[in-house]
């Protein structure tokens, strides 16, 4: 929601990285810092399922679900179509954040003409490492809450009451796309396609790699410097 005065610098932003290496852990951090209008694809399909209230969803959301359930990606043409539908997002006066997108060379070019028809360009694209054991234990340990959606880890974000939220008291569950299998088909699709989306943002002089192994803090320092230098 674009409210108050334009801020005397707005960022636009994209976060880069396998699943589960805190993309949306930083993009919370950043959201609070700097207040950009965040576009997180995974959220948007997430809400959409949650909101299906015993319809039938489209063809193209019903496959677009299934692909997600087995941790495999979303068809380029179903993606891009969300993203463009929510270009204003990507006008907002506070700047944007992409989490989760673009993560195949041709969603990075269709950004591109995204970007050109609201005028914006990328000031940075973001790409934090890390392992993939921790990144295995990061995701394996993931619980969201059925009701506000907070997010908690098991070890490194427990709940006051194990299986229960703090903010609500809702029941904490663990995402379908959590569960062994399909982590293991989202690790492979996204060794799969990353390195030509990487590729095109070092070829352009826009990526900045940010070793995510610490606690969340710790790696939002090393955000905020990347941030801060652009400038
Ligand atoms: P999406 O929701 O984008 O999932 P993802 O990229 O797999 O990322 P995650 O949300 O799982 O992880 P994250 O990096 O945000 O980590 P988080 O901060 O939560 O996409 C889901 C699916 O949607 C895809 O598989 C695909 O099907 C579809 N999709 C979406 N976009 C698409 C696209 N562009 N093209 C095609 N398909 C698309 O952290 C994880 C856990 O670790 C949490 O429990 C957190 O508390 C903990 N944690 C985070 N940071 C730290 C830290 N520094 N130290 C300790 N613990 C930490």
């Amino acid at each position: 929601m674009e409210t108050g005065p334009v801020p005397p610098r707005s960022w636009h932003l994209v976060l880069l990285g396998p699943p589960g290496v805190g993309k949306g852990t930083q993009a919370e951090k950043i959201v609070g810092r700097f207040g950009p209008c965040h576009l997180s694809t995974g959220d948007v399909f997430r809400h959409a399922a949650r909101n299906l209230n015993g319809n039938a969803p489209s063809p193209a959301m019903a496959i677009a679900l299934a692909a997600m359930k087995r941790g495999a990606l979303v068809s380029d043409d179903t993606v891009v179509e969300l993203v463009r539908e929510r270009a204003g997002c990507l006008a907002c006066k506070y700047g944007f954040l992409l989490d989760g997108f673009p993560r195949t060379i041709e969603q990075a070019h269709a950004l591109d003409g995204i970007l050109g028809n609201v005028k914006r360009t990328i000031d940075a694209a973001v790409n934090f490492f890390a392992p993939e054991t921790l990144i295995i234990e990061r995701l394996s340990g993931r619980r969201v809450c059925k009701q506000c959606r907070a997010g908690y880890h098991v070890a490194n974000k427990p709940p006051r009451q194990p299986g229960r939220c703090d903010a609500c008291g809702g029941e904490l569950i663990q995402r379908d796309d959590d569960k062994p299998e399909a982590i293991r088909t989202r690790l492979q699709a996204y060794a799969a396609t990353c390195n030509p989306v990487l590729e095109y943002y070092r070829e352009k002089g826009l990526l900045r790699e940010i070793e995510a192994s610490g606690d969340p803090d710790s790696v939002f320092e090393q955000t905020r410097e990347v941030i801060r230098k652009l400038a």
